[in-house]
């Protein structure tokens, strides 16, 4: 079976140690991109993961590329091969997906942007692992067993690290990264739809750096 590349892996892993939090993006106005992505690096961010769940999702990774240089604009929610294509073609550094198959693993070992797949299950991490995967999203974390089943995971797998998402809040983010096997939590708390709806873009600034200074 291929395996993964070095350069993949330390990709993945410069994203990961970037910033203990990532906000989960998704863009309904395609004119929130450039603010939204200012107040979060103004409170603190180094890495946006726009999902595709909107269409404006390749768009805005375009614009936060151009916009923030020195900052990780990764694509998530992205669940097939064609997507993770155009996601590359917009520019983003890295990909999310919220699960894994066989196709999105195998287009990961060749892709220009790093996959960080997604899991809940052992065995799913075990069908990554296999490949050479070492860094996973754990989602939806808090219902696939949260804290205690990542403190499972290091039993069998000391050598494998964690993105949890799914259900984590400001209050337990610092719990979760706490643990060895945990380097990055991501979130779509850090990005509320009211606040960015009504042009808060300060209250988002503020939520940042509340949420970073808990850690
Ligand atoms: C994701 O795709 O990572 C989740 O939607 C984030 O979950 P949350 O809304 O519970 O933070």
């Amino acid at each position: 079976m291929s395996q993964l590349s070095m350069r993949h892996r330390h990709q993945v892993q410069s994203v990961l140690a970037a910033c203990p939090l990532i906000p989960v993006i998704s863009i309904q106005h395609p004119d929130q991109v450039l603010p939204l992505g200012k107040a979060l690096v103004e409170g603190g961010i180094r890495v946006l993961e726009v999902t595709l769940r909107t269409d404006h999702g390749l768009g805005a990774i375009r614009q936060l590329r151009k916009a923030f240089p020195d900052i990780w604009v990764g694509a998530g929610t992205v669940t097939h091969p064609t997507q993770y294509r155009e996601a590359e073609a917009a520019g983003a550094q890295f990909v999310i997906t919220p699960g894994v198959t066989d196709e999105l693993l195998n287009y990961g070992l060749t892709a220009e942007a790093p996959l960080l797949p997604g899991v809940a299950t052992m065995s799913e991490m075990m069908t990554g692992y296999a490949r050479g995967y070492r860094e996973f999203k754990f989602f939806p974390a808090e219902v696939s067993g949260g804290i205690p089943a990542l403190k499972a995971f290091a039993g069998p797998f000391s050598d494998v690290t964690f993105c949890p998402t799914g259900g984590i809040r400001p209050e337990t983010a610092g719990h979760y990264l706490a643990l060895a096997n945990v380097v990055a939590v991501g979130g779509t708390w850090l990005t509320p739809q009211d606040r960015m709806d009504a042009g808060d873009w300060r209250a988002i600034v503020e939520l940042v750096q509340d949420s970073l200074a808990r850690l």
